[in-house]
This record gives structure tokens, C-alpha cells and sequence, in this order.
């Protein structure tokens, strides 16, 4: 990483009084999502609340379990709980489960909830939604298809943040002792690095498949353009490269996670938070996605455990530094029922070129909130992941 940015690193104290902050507001929202979830995105800074239907759902109990790592406080837990059931009973009655992003779901929530409570429900829901997650696996062209009927040619291909779904697998494969979650794992992994990074270490967002299981083309949904450099595509290939290495020790996973992340700090602005999709620059007025820097921190403190010392220092400093320009100039200060903990992330803006449905633009998200409190977590002590 040859990279060098002046902007002031985070502080421990800064770090653990910012998490105080975010705890503070998690608190204040659970009476409007605890029997119910909380929407993808934010209207105008404040989340609606929604049934547990959305990919995005899990994010959600996630910071409620951060929050109750933080402070040990059993409301949170009490709350965290109440949500497990309902995640247990969306796989059981297959509830908008029919897509790739159960990783997204269930590791927050319901992984999160075993590992730190010891929950049978959450473990056996997790488990579930891993069953679900490799029957989406297609062995004409060896990767786990992201929406859509299966085989069906129009929906027949991958996307890049998929890489954050692999843990559950990996994780199944722990804890049942059955091979068969994490190979599904590589498998999906070996296509998505032979064909979604591009030799500049840049990503695609999708990548269709040809019926015969060749390679076909890669494609945006929610970038500007299908040659553009979607931000949050390549958050997710920081992140889920690291994750992957930490789960296989596949030194091929590390060198993906230094390409993506040496691309993604050529197009960064100033202030180290990407614009939405990196094709724009310094000095745009287009919106920025801040989720994309959280994403990003959580990347490069992961990392940091598994290369030598200077690599490893350089990278916790640039996640300070990210994680500073957040505290200070993204995270919401107002706290009031249904606010957010960072403004200015965006899900999905519509261009003339995508074929995404607008929403979340210059909003907060639901997991750019969870990731940030994720990062900070990790300054504040050594996290045991929930992913
Ligand atoms: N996984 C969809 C998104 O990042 O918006």
C-alpha cells in the first residue's frame, strides 16, 4: 500500500466515546424496531420500520448486539433476542428468502447471537439459512446465484457482495462439521476472483454466467456503469477478500484484498470517503456512500492481524483515519427516535446507465450504521466477529 493521507488518525478515547454515542442512540430505537425491523435506509435521516422481509434486515440486530457487547446492558440483549425469533421464523416459513443474502441476514443476528449467548435458536436458524444460501448453487459455472428463479437466463450470475455471505458457510462448516458449506465456499470464491477483479484491481458488480458455465460478461445493477467502479462493489471486495483469508488462510485471498484496496485508495477523495461510485472524484456533486468507508475500515483491521508489523500499522492508522473523518464529519449528531449513527451513505442512485431502483440516496443505511459501529467495536477491544 503505498498510500499517505494528513487527515488526524482516531484516538482509543475518541473511538470508545463515539461507540458510547452509537450505543446511546441504538437504545433509544429499540421500542420502534424490536418487534419490528428497521427499513434498509433512512427518509430524510429517520428509518421507518418494516416487517423482516429485506436482505438488509439482519443489519439491524447487529448493532444491537455491538450495544450489548459494549455495555453489557440486558435490555439490549432482551431485544436482540426477540429479533432472533423472528429471523428463526422467516427461514422456517421462507420469507423472502429466495436470494444469496443470507450471510447478510444471519450472521449479524443469529451467528451473533450464538456465539455470544450460546443460542440453540440462533445456531440452528444460522444453519438453516446456510442450507438455503448452497442451494442456490449452480454447478454449470461453479458460483452461488445472487436473485432471481434459479437458472433463469436473465438472472443467471453472481454479484461481488457476495463475499460477505461465504462466513455463514464457512462458519456452518465449523460448528456441524460438514465439508460441504465451505467448499461450496471456494468454489464460489475461485469463480468471483477469476472473473469480478479486473487486472487494475477494480471490480464488477455482477457477472453473468453463460448457460454452459463459462464466463460471460460482467454488468452493474447499482453502479454508474457496467465499466465504472461501483464504491460499495469494492467495499465488499476489501472486506470479503480479508474475510475469506481468515476462515482459509489462502494467501491468494490476501493479495485480492491488497489489489481491490490499492484501487480503491487511487479514487478516493480528501476526505477519505468514497464517492457513491468511484468513476467520480474530487471536487463532484454527486453523493457520497459512507457505508463504503465503514466497510472498508472493518477490511483493514481485519487484515492487520495477519501481516507483519508495518504492513499491519499502516493499515490500522489509514482505518483511524477513515474512522476519524466518519466521527467527525459523518456521524449524526442530533440522536431522536429512528436517527441513524452515519448521514450521507447512498443504496442506490439511480444513472442513465444502471438498472437499479433509486432509494437510500445521501441517507443513512442500515449497514453503513452497523459497519461503522463494527470498526469502532474493533478499536475499543479484540472483537471476536459475528461474521
Ligand atoms: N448488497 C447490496 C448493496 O450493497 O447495496
Amino acid at each position: 500500500m503505498k498510500f499517505t493521507s494528513s487527515l488526524p488518525a482516531l484516538t482509543d478515547a475518541a473511538a470508545a466515546a463515539a461507540l458510547d454515542a452509537a450505543a446511546r442512540q441504538v437504545r433509544i430505537n429499540l421500542p420502534l424496531y424490536t418487534d419490528r425491523c428497521q427499513n434498509h435506509s433512512s427518509v430524510h435521516g429517520i428509518y421507518p420500520a418494516c416487517d423482516n422481509n429485506q436482505w438488509t434486515c439482519g443489519f439491524w440486530p447487529g448493532e444491537i448486539w455491538l450495544s450489548y457487547e459494549r455495555t453489557g446492558d440486558e435490555a439490549f440483549r432482551a431485544s436482540a433476542e426477540t429479533l432472533v425469533r423472528s429471523f428463526a421464523d422467516r427461514i422456517d416459513r421462507k420469507i423472502e428468502v429466495d436470494h444469496h443474502d443470507m450471510g447478510f441476514l444471519y450472521s449479524p443476528s443469529c451467528v451473533a447471537a450464538y456465539k455470544l449467548t450460546g443460542s440453540e435458536l440462533g445456531r440452528d436458524a444460522a444453519i438453516k439459512a446456510a442450507d438455503q444460501l448452497i442451494s442456490r448453487f449452480q454447478e454449470k459455472g461453479q458460483f452461488i446465484q445472487a436473485w432471481g428463479a434459479m437458472g433463469a437466463p436473465e438472472n443467471y450470475r453472481y454479484i461481488i457482495d457476495c463475499l460477505l455471505n461465504l462466513p455463514l458457510l464457512y462458519w456452518a462448516s465449523e460448528v456441524t462439521g460438514d465439508a460441504k458449506y465451505a467448499d461450496i465456499a471456494h468454489r464460489h470464491i475461485t469463480t468471483c476472483l477469476a472473473n469480478s477483479f479486473r487486472p487494475d484491481g477494480s471490480t464488477y458488480h455482477t457477472f453473468f454466467m453463460n448457460p454452459d458455465g463459462t464466463p460471460g460478461h460482467g454488468a452493474t445493477c447499482q453502479g454508474y456503469r457496467d465499466d465504472s467502479f461501483w464504491a460499495r462493489g469494492q467495499a465488499w471486495g476489501v472486506y470479503g477478500s480479508v474475510l475469506s483469508y481468515r476462515y482459509t488462510r489462502n494467501p491468494e485471498y490476501l493479495g485480492t484484498f491488497r489489489k481491490a484496496l490499492d484501487f480503491y485508495l487511487t479514487r478516493l477523495p480528501e476526505d477519505l470517503v468514497p464517492y457513491w461510485d468511484m468513476i467520480f472524484t474530487s471536487g463532484n456533486e454527486e453523493p457520497r456512500d459512507s457505508s463504503s468507508a465503514a466497510i472498508v475500515a472493518c477490511g483493514l483491521l481485519e487484515a492487520a492481524k495477519y501481516v507483519d508489523a508495518a504492513e499491519a500499522q499502516g493499515y490500522t492508522h489509514l482505518a483511524r483515519q477513515m474512522l476519524g473523518s466518519l466521527v467527525e464529519h459523518y456521524a449524526v449528531r442530533e440522536q431522536r427516535p429512528g436517527a441513524g449513527q452515519i448521514a450521507h451513505g447512498t443504496y442506490s442512485k439511480k444513472s442513465p446507465y444502471n438498472t437499479c431502483t433509486p432509494e437510500g440516496v445521501d441517507e443513512c443505511t442500515s449497514w453503513g450504521d452497523y459497519f461503522y459501529m463494527e470498526a469502532l467495536t474493533r478499536l475499543t477491544k479484540d472483537w471476536a466477529l459475528y461474521w
